[in-house]
């Protein structure tokens, strides 16, 4: 079972980047407490951070053969058409997460253009919510669950 976590713009300056909302830890940590619990899970993980666009297309394109995606578009979740029509052709199934609830939060970041190609979304629980789409896809390549 081989997943990838993508992080986009912004995300590698977890730790000192608005900790009121994002909190004090970094991008390291993320990676490391993801890498723990899809050890657990008998998962391989891929986990990536990209501040570009562009860059962010290729990498889904190029692990398009995997079981299935994390993503957390940051900025690019309410900008971008490119990575929504990515999505569109895209087979994994996709969790969209994001640390904050984009929905409590400025008008704009209540549209995702991202999420209606994705399997789910979960927005708001801090790093925890990479560790329950990592379970989430593990019940549902391992059970069918959700499908
Ligand atoms: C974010 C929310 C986005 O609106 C914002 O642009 C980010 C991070 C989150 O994880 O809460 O950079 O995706």
């Amino acid at each position: 079972m081989r997943v990838l976590i993508l992080n986009g713009p912004n995300l590698n300056l977890l730790g000192e980047r608005e900790p009121e909302i994002y909190g004090s830890d970094t991008l390291d940590t993320l990676e490391q407490q993801c890498r723990e619990r899809a050890a657990a899970l008998g998962i391989e993980i891929e986990f990536a951070q990209s501040n570009s666009e562009g860059e962010m297309v290729d990498l889904l394109q190029r692990h398009r053969d995997r079981d299935g995606v994390i993503l957390n578009a940051a900025a690019y979740t309410h900008t971008s058409l490119a990575l929504a029509d990515t999505l569109a052709a895209f087979e994994p199934p996709v969790v969209e997460v994001h640390l904050s609830n984009i929905h409590a939060r400025e008008e704009i970041r209540r549209q995702s253009l991202t999420a209606p190609h994705a399997w789910g979304l979960i927005s708001g629980f801090g790093f925890r919510g990479y560790l329950a789409a990592l379970d989430l896809l593990h019940a549902r390549l391992s059970e069918g669950a959700g499908e």
